[in-house]
């Protein structure tokens, strides 16, 4: 399976949204990852379904919603209508996690469930065949440029094998890059998220640099 990379907006100018979403597909970005927060499940507020639904036409390729919000029934339709494509919910958000995935099937979405670094992989076993992305957060959620936990390798390589011939996606969330992302790859991840590595040192009137990030991510995992 190719490794999929999904830059995060969390790194992006805030001030220009649709011009760095366009920058960094067009510099080879397989998803688009959004990074919802709540400032109640994560000590950060983001954005909420207007950015998504006013980025939607600027992202020609996959839009991935991760939900760091509690709850997240109340919203699911709201991000669902505004054009998400993967609506992603933390295990931790709530006691109906079942629930909630079917309510985002049923809204149309993609659904994923995302794992705080402390949750054992053992909370996703009976939701396996519900979902198309398991996310792995590789740091603690709530803010872009931090360091990768490496003590989540093993977990990636179990939840690996949990999915086992499932076409599921195995995501890494948090602390991607070059350095990185031969480790989490060679642990079991197909889709990297990154935010810091992918964004720094460009612009969307720079947008080369982006290519180069995203290239250099690529490689590095592709080495694995
Ligand atoms: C953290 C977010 C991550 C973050 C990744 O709560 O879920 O997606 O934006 O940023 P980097 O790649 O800089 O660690
Ligand atoms: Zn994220």
């Amino acid at each position: 399976m190719p490794v999929r990379i999904a830059p995060s907006i969390l790194s992006a100018d805030f001030a220009a949204f649709g011009a760095e979403c366009e920058a960094v597909v067009a510099a080879g970005a397989d998803w688009v990852h959004v990074d919802v927060m709540d400032g109640h499940f994560v000590p950060n507020i983001t954005f909420g379904p207007q950015l998504v639904r006013a980025i939607r036409p600027h992202v020609s390729v996959v839009l991935d919603v991760h939900l760091m919000i509690a709850p997240v029934d109340p919203y699911v339709a709201a991000f669902a209508d505004a054009g998400a494509d993967i609506i992603q919910a933390h295990v931790e958000a709530g006691p109906h996690l079942h629930r909630t995935l079917q309510a985002i099937r049923a809204a149309g979405c993609k659904a994923g469930v995302a794992l705080n670094p402390a949750t054992p992989v053992e909370a996703v076993a009976h939701v396996l065949d519900l979902i198309e992305v398991v996310n792995v957060m590789t740091v603690n959620p709530g803010f872009g440029g931090q360091a990768f936990l490496a003590s989540m390798l093993p977990k990636i390589a179990a939840l690996r094998t949990m999915i086992g011939d499932r076409d599921v996606r195995l995501q890494c969330d948090g602390g991607a890059t070059v350095a990185t992302a031969p480790q989490m790859v060679a642990a079991g991840a197909d889709v990297l998220v990154a935010g810091s590595a992918v964004f720094s040192g460009g612009s969307p009137d720079a947008p080369s640099t982006y290519g180069a990030n995203i290239t250099a991510l690529r490689e590095a995992a592709g080495a694995a």
